[in-house]
């Protein structure tokens, strides 16, 4: 390892549990943790807030770079703030779950949220643990922990309903994890893992256990 200051990389497809995972280890070791989805998302909410239509590439790119974003890094407290406006509930609903493609598979936006997401991880002084699509490849390609957390599609698809409390029908379910993955993937490759990057399936692990997985690949780096 580099340094004793503690980077970890997450990427997975949508309820493979990185962000659950990702807090349980950021709260065990004292790090920091940054769901880069919830950035893609606020944007999402930004872009719609514009009046822009998410056909409009180039209103879209506009309403990103020029967004104001704050994210808590805090593990313990979950706010987001676009433009001045919290939006750390809305971003979870399931019109900007359907809205946020428009943002991540356009290029310039993924540049920008990539170099705002590089600067979060420099300045966590006492380490970070950082999890989206594209953190162990593109985001973080040099994190002390890199890990692809994966889980069978129907495994996803329920989890992604048990977080939404269970309201929400199949095809909007089908539309939330396996549409959006396939459009995400376009730009991002997040289905195998590259050179470096540790698989872990968690199709068969508790919460519990696939904490306790990431913990064990972190011990043996140091
Ligand atoms: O993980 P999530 O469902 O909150 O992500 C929201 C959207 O942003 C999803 O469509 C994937 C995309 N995303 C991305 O392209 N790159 C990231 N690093 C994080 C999220």
């Amino acid at each position: 390892m580099s340094s004793d200051r503690l980077v970890i990389a997450i990427d997975g497809p949508s309820g493979s549990g990185k962000s659950t995972t990702s807090k349980g280890v950021a709260k065990t070791l004292g790090l920091a943790y940054l769901d880069t989805g919830a950035m893609y998302r606020a944007i999402a909410c930004a872009y719609l807030d514009a009046g822009v239509d998410p056909s409009d590439t180039q209103a879209v790119i506009a309403a990103t770079l020029g967004a104001k974003l704050e994210i808590s890094t805090d593990p313990e407290v979950e706010k987001v703030v676009v433009n001045g406006v919290e939006v750390t509930e809305r971003i979870r609903q399931p019109e900007i779950s359907a809205k946020v493609s428009a943002v991540s598979t356009i290029a310039e936006c993924r540049q920008d949220l990539v170099a705002r997401q590089r600067a979060i991880i420099e300045g966590a002084a006492s380490g970070i643990i950082a999890e989206g699509r594209d953190i162990t490849t593109v985001v973080a390609p040099d994190a002390d922990v890199r890990i692809l957390l994966t889980a069978d599609p129907e495994i996803r698809m329920a989890r992604r309903k048990v977080d939404l409390g269970g309201a929400i029908d199949s095809a909007q379910l089908a539309d939330q994890v396996l549409r959006r993955d396939r459009d995400d993937s376009k730009l991002v490759n997040f289905t195998t893992a590259a050179d470096g990057v540790t698989g872990l399936d968690c199709s068969d692990l508790t919460l519990a256990e696939t904490i306790a997985a990431v913990l064990d690949l972190v011990a043996a780096t140091r």
